[in-house]
C-alpha cells in the first residue's frame, strides 16, 4: 500500500470506531482511571481501541501497534509500518457529553508518520493528512485542503492548549499560561489534543502546544497540520515529545518556542 492507501485506510477504520462510540456516547460506563483519579479510560475507550486493532489486523497482518489502552506490538520483519491509535482523544469530553473527542488513527514508517485520519463523529467532521501530499477536512461531503493561520504576532495569536492530569503537572502548565494569557489573543481549551491539531491546520486557532502529550495524541493531528504548512516540533530544536509538543506556522513557532523556553515551560516539577 501507498501511503494515500495507508491514511483511507486509516480513515475508514476510524469511522467505524467513530460511529461505535457515538452510538455509546449517552449510556457511557467508566471503566477506570489511569495517571490519576481525575483521568478516566471507559468501557468505549477499550471497546474502540479492540476493533481498531483488529481490523488493522485484519487488512495489514504483521504491522507493528502503538495504542494509548492496549500498549505496544512490534511488526515483523517483513513490515516496516506501525500504525498509532488513540481511540478516544478527548475521554472527558465524551463522558460529559460534550463533542470535542475524536478516534485518531495514523501510520509511521521507519519513525516517519506519513498518513493520519482524525475523526470527530459529533462534530461531523474528519480530517485526513498524507506525507508530502496535503491535509484535507471532510465535512458535509466536501473535502477542502487545509492551509493553516498566516499570523505572525504573538500578540494577535489565538493559542490551543491542554493540561495533563497530575497535580504537579497543572501546577506548572498554569504558571506559564498565567504569564502567556496577557501576552496573546486568547487560550482555547477544548479538550482534545488531536482535535487541536487540526484546528491548527484549519487555522481555526493560530497555534498550539501541550506539554505531556504521547505520540498517539500528536501522530496523526501533527501529520494533519505539518501538511497544511504548520511546524510541529519540542522548544529549542528538540523533537516533539512528552517534555512539549509546539505545532505554529513557522514564524509564530520561533515567537512561541522563545517564550515558553523563557518561562520554563519544561522546567522540572515537584
Ligand atoms: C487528553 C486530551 C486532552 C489533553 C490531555 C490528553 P485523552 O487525551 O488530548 O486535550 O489535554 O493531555 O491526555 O486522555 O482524552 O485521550
Ligand atoms: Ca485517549
Amino acid at each position: 500500500m501507498d501511503n494515500a492507501e495507508l491514511a483511507a485506510l486509516a480513515l475508514d477504520i476510524a469511522r467505524e470506531a467513530g460511529a461505535l462510540a457515538r452510538s455509546g456516547q449517552a449510556g457511557v460506563r467508566i471503566a477506570g482511571t489511569k495517571s490519576s483519579p481525575i483521568d478516566l479510560v471507559t468501557e468505549m475507550d477499550q471497546a474502540c481501541e479492540q476493533l481498531i486493532r483488529e481490523r488493522l489486523a485484519a487488512s495489514r497482518p504483521g504491522d507493528g501497534f502503538l495504542g494509548e489502552e492496549s500498549g505496544e506490538a512490534v511488526s515483523d520483519a517483513a513490515s516496516d509500518c506501525r500504525w498509532i491509535v488513540d481511540p478516544i482523544d478527548g475521554t472527558v469530553n465524551y463522558v460529559y457529553g460534550l463533542p470535542q473527542w475524536a478516534v485518531s488513527i495514523a501510520a509511521e514508517r521507519q519513525g516517519v508518520v506519513v498518513a493520519g485520519a482524525v475523526v470527530a463523529p459529533a462534530l461531523e467532521e474528519e480530517y485526513l493528512g498524507v506525507l508530502g501530499q496535503g491535509s484535507w477536512r471532510l465535512a458535509g461531503g466536501d473535502r477542502e485542503r487545509l492551509v493553516c493561520s498566516q499570523q505572525t504576532e504573538l500578540a494577535q495569536a489565538l493559542v490551543a492548549t491542554g493540561f495533563g492530569y497530575r497535580r504537579e503537572r497543572r501546577v506548572e502548565q498554569g504558571r506559564v499560561i498565567s504569564a502567556l494569557l496577557p501576552e496573546i489573543r486568547d487560550i482555547r481549551r477544548c479538550g482534545a489534543a488531536a482535535v487541536d491539531l487540526c484546528y491548527v491546520a484549519a487555522g481555526r486557532v493560530d497555534a498550539g502546544f501541550e506539554r505531556g502529550l504521547n505520540p498517539w495524541d500528536r501522530a496523526a493531528g501533527g501529520l494533519i497540520a505539518t501538511e497544511a504548512g504548520a511546524r510541529m516540533g519540542g522548544l529549542s530544536e528538540a523533537p516533539a515529545s512528552e517534555a512539549m509538543t509546539l505545532c505554529a506556522p513557522p514564524a509564530l513557532y520561533e515567537a512561541l518556542d522563545r517564550r515558553l523556553s523563557a518561562l520554563g515551560a519544561t522546567a522540572p516539577e515537584d
